[in-house]
């Protein structure tokens, strides 16, 4: 549970992202802490993939700023980004993996291109975590040969291939069936649980009652409320209870 006191993980403050004149964020904050999981709502487009992309420097900010650890992000030059980009895992809206590669290698890529591990060992490590995600034995297929679903949960798997302790979830669940649904759900709990700091955007109000400790709702380039899940029950936001209610986009 998040304390009153707890420690800032991730400290984002007054961004500003931009798509050429158009600004996407302004005057953002937003402060992480470490071990929880937040939730990102907010209407489709208002920016919340851009936000995730911004924290890992694939869209770079046009001001603000941005602390991992007390480290501010963007005065990094690329070795520094390449070892944030390690200790921070990004799964993508859609799963991204690479077509051309099985699902082993899929997993093994990350090893390959941050560690000296030897291939024996990437190797075993790529077929423990598909166990991990609940698909064990499908480290020969390429991904056209799995459905949606599983993509999905490889694209995870392939997350946390280099064990980031900040998790960032794009839309995790979004077009899976109820099954599929659960075992993310599930996955993003045990990880919350071994002690991983997440943030969730979703627009799957279930799995983020179920996982979430703090929902946080992006409107107008702004986080305009935070509040916990005791808070939310006790006596939501009119924001947030309209977004959950479909009134707002
Ligand atoms: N590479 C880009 N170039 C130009 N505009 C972009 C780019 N990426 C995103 N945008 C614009 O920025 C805005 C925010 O996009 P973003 O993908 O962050 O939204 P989102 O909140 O994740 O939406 P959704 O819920 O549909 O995934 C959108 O209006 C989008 O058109
Ligand atoms: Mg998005």
């Amino acid at each position: 549970m998040v304390k009153e006191k707890s420690e800032v993980l991730l400290s984002i403050h007054n961004l500003e992202t931009r798509f050429g004149s158009r600004t996407i964020h302004h005057g953002l904050d937003l402060d992480v802490y470490r071990g929880e999981l937040l939730v990102l709502f907010g209407g489709s487009g208002t920016g919340k993939s851009t936000l995730l992309r911004a924290i890992i420097g694939l869209d770079k900010a046009a001001g603000g700023s941005i602390k991992l650890d007390d480290e501010e992000l963007s005065e990094l030059d690329d070795k520094g980004w390449r070892e944030i980009r390690r200790k921070i895992g990004y799964s993508f809206q859609s799963g991204a993996l690479f077509d051309s590669l099985t699902v082993g290698e899929n997993l093994e890529y990350p090893l390959r291109e941050f560690t000296k591990l030897p291939a024996e060992e990437r190797k075993a490590s790529a077929v423990a975590m598909l166990a991990r995600v609940g698909l064990p034995g499908i480290e020969g297929l390429y991904p056209s040969e799995l459905s949606g679903g599983m993509q999905k949960r490889v694209g995870m798997a392939r997350t946390l291939m280099l064990d980031p302790g900040l998790i960032l979830y794009d839309e995790p669940t979004a077009g899976l069936d109820p099954a599929n649904s659960k075992m993310i759900a599930e996955l993003m709990r045990e990880l919350k649980e071994s002690g991983k700091t997440g943030i969730l955007v979703t627009h799957d109000v279930a799995c983020a009652l179920s996982v979430g400790d703090r929902i946080a709702f992006l409107h107008g380039g702004k986080i305009s409320v935070v509040q916990t899940r005791s808070d939310l029950d006790k006596a939501p936001d009119e924001r947030i209870s309209a977004y959950m209610n479909g009134e707002i986009e």
